[in-house]
Parts: C-alpha cells; sequence; structure tokens
C-alpha cells in the first residue's frame, strides 16, 4: 500500500519536499498552504510532469486539513523564513502561533502520524508542536542535523574534491550557530578528515557549515535555502515510510541523555516506522561536550523566549 505525507506550508521548502517525495513515487502528498490556490496550483503542477517524471503518485492540493486525514508522516515548513539581517531566531514569534495551529489541525486529522519540523527557529518549534500535538516524543522530531551535515559534507567534498557519496558528517546541537560540527565523527571513505586535513583547513569548514544557512540567505536576499533542507525533510520521511532504521541527526527530545533534559536538541537518532527509535549516544571529549552545552543553553534561552508568549 502506497504511503501518505501530508506537506504543510506549499512554500519553497514545503513545495520542493512535495516534488521530491513524488519523483521518489515514496507515497501520495498532500500540499496544504493557507494562501488560496497555491497549493491546489503546485500540486496540479506536479501532477502534470508525472507522465515525463514517470511516477504514479498522486498529488493534491487545499487549504484545508480534511484530505491529510491518516497520513503516515506530516511535515510542518509553515511560517516565515528570514530575510538578511535576520536570524532565525527573530522569527519566534509569528511561527510559534502558526506552528501552535497547523499543529493542532494536523493531529485532529492524522492522530497516529509521525511529525517532521521544519519551520524556524526549529528547536523551539519542536517544542510548540510537541506540546500542542501532545504526542509521545517518538513521533515528534526536527529537521536540521541532516542538512547542517550535508552542508558539511558538501564542503568536505569540495575541498578534498571527493565525491560526495565517499562523505559522512555529523552536525550536533542546535539549528544555530551554536551548532556543533563534529570533524572527529566526520569521514572519507571512513578515513576522519582529522587525518585528511589541517586544522585550519577544518576549522574554515566547520565555520562554513555553521554560517551555511545565512550564507545563502545573503545570496538570494529575499527567502533562505530550500533545495537542501527539502531533500533532509524527505531522507528523513523515507527512512520513516520505508523502515530503514537509518541513523541521523535530527532535533529530538532528550530526557537525560547526553546530560540534557527536558529540551529538543540535535543528537544521532534511529528513525523507522515509529519515529525515533532509539537516541545514540556517542562518548564526546570535554570540548565536544562543552561546545554542545553551549548550544544547549542557546535552545533553553529560546525556549524561555516560547514561555513569555504564551
Ligand atoms: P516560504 O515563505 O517559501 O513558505 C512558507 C509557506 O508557509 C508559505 O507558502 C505560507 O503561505 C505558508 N503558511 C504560513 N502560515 C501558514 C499557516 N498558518 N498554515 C499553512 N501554511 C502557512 O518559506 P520556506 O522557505 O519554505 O521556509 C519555511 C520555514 O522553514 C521557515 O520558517 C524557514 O525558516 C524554515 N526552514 C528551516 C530549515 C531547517 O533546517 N529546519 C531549513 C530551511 C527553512
Ligand atoms: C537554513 O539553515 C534557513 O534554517 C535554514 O538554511
Amino acid at each position: 500500500m502506497k504511503g501518505k505525507v501530508s506537506v504543510v506550508g506549499a512554500g519553497n521548502v514545503g513545495a520542493t519536499a512535495a516534488q521530491r517525495l513524488a519523483e521518489k513515487e515514496l507515497c501520495d502528498v498532500v500540499l496544504v498552504d493557507i494562501v488560496d490556490g497555491v497549493p491546489q496550483g503546485k500540486a496540479l503542477d506536479l501532477n502534470e510532469a508525472a507522465p515525463i517524471e514517470k511516477h504514479d503518485a498522486h498529488l493534491t492540493g487545499t487549504n484545508t486539513y480534511e484530505a491529510t486525514a491518516e497520513s503516515d508522516i506530516v511535515i510542518i515548513t509553515a511560517g516565515i523564513p528570514r530575510k538578511p539581517g535576520m536570524s532565525r531566531d527573530d522569527l519566534i514569534s509569528t511561527n510559534a502561533g502558526i506552528m501552535k495551529n497547523v499543529t493542532e489541525q494536523v493531529v485532529k486529522y492524522s492522530p497516529n502520524c509521525v511529525l517532521i519540523i521544519v519551520s524556524n527557529p526549529l528547536d523551539a518549534m519542536c517544542h510548540v508542536a510537541y506540546e500542542a500535538s501532545r504526542f509521545p516524543k517518538n513521533r515528534v522530531i526536527g529537521m536540521a542535523g541532516v542538512l547542517d551535515s550535508a552542508r558539511f559534507r558538501a564542503f568536505i567534498s569540495m575541498e578534498l574534491n571527493v565525491s560526495v557519496e565517499n562523505t559522512h558528517a555529523f552536525v550536533l546541537g542546535g539549528h544555530g550557530d551554536t551548532m556543533v560540527p563534529l570533524p572527529r565523527f566526520s569521514t572519507v571513505a571512513g578515513i576522519p578528515i582529522t587525518e585528511l586535513l589541517p586544522k585550519d583547513r577544518i576549522d574554515a569548514l566547520v565555520e562554513r557549515t555553521a554560517n551555511g544557512g545565512a550564507e545563502i540567505v545573503s545570496l538570494l536576499k529575499t527567502g533562505s535555502a530550500y533545495y537542501a533542507p527539502a531533500s533532509a525533510a524527505v531522507e528523513m520521511a523515507e527512512s520513516i515510510l520505508k523502515d530503514k532504521k537509518k541513523i541521523l541527526p535530527c532535533a529530538a527530545y532528550l530526557e537525560g541523555e547526553y546530560g540534557i533534559s527536558d529540551l529538543f536538541i540535535g543528537v544521532p537518532v534511529k528513525l523507522g516506522r515509529s519515529g525515533i527509535e532509539q537516541i545514540v549516544e556517542i562518548t564526546l571529549t570535554e570540548q565536544e561536550r562543552g561546545a554542545l552545552m553551549k548550544s544547549a543553553d542557546a535552545v533553553k534561552e529560546l525556549k524561555s523566549v516560547l514561555a513569555k508568549l504564551t
């Protein structure tokens, strides 16, 4: 039986995710947006591309939630993106209201779905969705680490002139300036990059990764990245739909793991049919642990901003 994924927010990330889901023939897709005509138009356009792209996934566009009923996964990208000069955190009050409203609608029709949260500021939006959905923690997952790791991998491949397929990378922590790329666990054909590159070059790649979102915003000027973010959300959805049990860095609700409690933050998790099936704890050096704690403090600060909004 075909799976069903709903994507809320038919903007840049949402529509691109819908396209990738359909072209990989992973599921039928329901695209939801508040703007009348936009999800309908994009879904129809994608259905008309299907004969050429050779897939039988069916896309539906809508401004209400009835058609999302019984989704296996709902990807939430609704909200505003940042513009030059804005940080992800500047979006918090607008996007928190949108996230709460959207999540309440989604769970009414798909009480058993897995939620993949994309809207920014990511870790804070996961908290909003977790509270509004009242879902168990394994079914609320934030997309950020897969994107940040893909950026790190792309930069490693450019630096060493090797295939991206040879690269692996791990980026932990919150999706912001304090994210924690881990060179020790980042490899080319299994070889840690610490053995392939001098420290100053690794530091430069780490810094470019942490600023990866801002680099795209400064080029696009009117919005933020969406091709790689959509790919990242779809990799997570694919692992869940196919029960692949991939280990991917995702924002997960921690209850003591890594010495952190009551907080969504990026850590390696196993993604299968029921969502997060395991949080993988790796032993960090003192310096890596310190960086993760600093990142956790930044997410806690955002959480306290959320508390003041409600
Ligand atoms: P966009 O502006 O292209 O699309 C957002 C869409 O959400 C718009 O079509 C808008 O009409 C819709 N929307 C707004 N309120 C809504 C509501 N109440 N119900 C349904 N739809 C609603 O923005 P884009 O580029 O797609 O980014 C979406 C969000 O994802 C932003 O918050 C952005 O910062 C975030 N993002 C997060 C990433 C991550 O790594 N977690 C990566 C890239 C983007
Ligand atoms: C990014 O990292 C805006 O969070 C988004 O591109």
